[in-house]
């Protein structure tokens, strides 16, 4: 795996491979990787020719600097993660290589998608997330890119960029990867106390019954069932939960039969914010 800190060395790189014909599959990261992380790898894998992943905590997309300054770091284990997945080539650039100037963002228009859920709730979050993605999507030109289902709202939007800006790329949303007792996989689980930790499977066990509760139940009646089950949790803090149109991410308030909808929800445990969602059978 050839490892490279400036854009400049991989561009080069990057056009003696397109000069050959081969396509590119990129794998965007903040890092801490984990198995969910090591599937978007294997998808790239196997429909491109080479893949790169980044390594990049963007200060941008972060609203909180605690969260920020506590993201874990774990260079050197990534690395090891990425050889074995046979990953060809790992972009990890300093802030300043990103953001020459000032570390700001571009102000996007996504329309609407930003200001549902997560966009309520972390202010500019999506503005750091479409600079940083539209940055990477420039300097690495890949054909495909592949981003995890868990950040929906993140994958729905970085779709909307490629659309708005005719960038030639092709998104790709992977299925949500578990750990065995549910949990959603994220960099952030590592930071979990114990006892954060073991009751944090709740949050998908819940979704699962959500999932089972939409057939027969309607929306408000699930809404008003989940904020009850959330207040017998005294270690887990709702922070939101909503039934969303998949395409428009706007809250249902009534089922459609002609619509796509998925269970939304945002949780801290402790000081840790986890997120999640499942998919809804209309
Ligand atoms: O999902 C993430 O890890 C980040 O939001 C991304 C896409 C790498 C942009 O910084």
């Amino acid at each position: 795996m050839r490892i490279f800190n400036n854009k400049k060395d991989l561009k080069d790189c990057l056009l003696d491979y397109k000069t050959n014909k081969k396509t590119i599959g990129f794998v965007p990261t903040m890092g801490a990787l984990h198995q969910g992380h090591l599937s978007l790898i294997e998808k790239a894998k196997q429909k491109n020719d080479i893949v790169v992943v980044s390594i990049f905590v963007n200060p941008t997309q972060f609203n909180n600097v605690e969260d920020l300054e506590k993201y874990p770091k774990t260079i050197e284990n990534d690395i090891l993660l990425l050889r074995s997945a046979s990953c060809d080539i790992l972009f990890s650039p300093s802030v300043t290589e990103i953001y020459p100037k000032n570390i700001t963002s571009e102000k996007f228009n996504f329309e609407g998608l930003e200001h549902q859920m997560e966009g309520r709730f972390r202010d500019g979050h999506f503005d750091g997330v479409g600079t940083v993605v539209k940055a990477l999507f420039e300097i690495i030109t890949p054909e495909k890119a592949y981003f995890g289902q868990k950040d929906f709202q993140q994958l729905q939007i970085v779709k909307k960029m490629v659309e708005k800006h005719h960038l030639p790329v092709k998104v790709k949303g992977c299925p949500i990867y578990r750990e065995e007792d549910g949990l959603a996989m994220s960099s952030r689980n590592a930071r979990l106390p114990k006892e954060q930790r073991s009751i944090a499977p709740f949050i998908y066990k819940t979704l699962q019954k959500i999932q089972q509760k939409f057939d027969t139940k309607n929306i408000s009646e699930i809404n008003e069932w989940l904020e009850n089950e959330f207040k017998k949790q005294p270690l887990l803090t709702l922070e939101y939960f909503t039934i969303a149109d998949e395409k428009t991410l706007k809250s249902a308030e009534s089922k459609k039969a002609n619509k796509k909808y998925r269970a939304f929800i945002a949780v801290f445990a402790g000081s840790v914010r986890l997120i999640d969602n499942i998919r809804l059978k209309n």
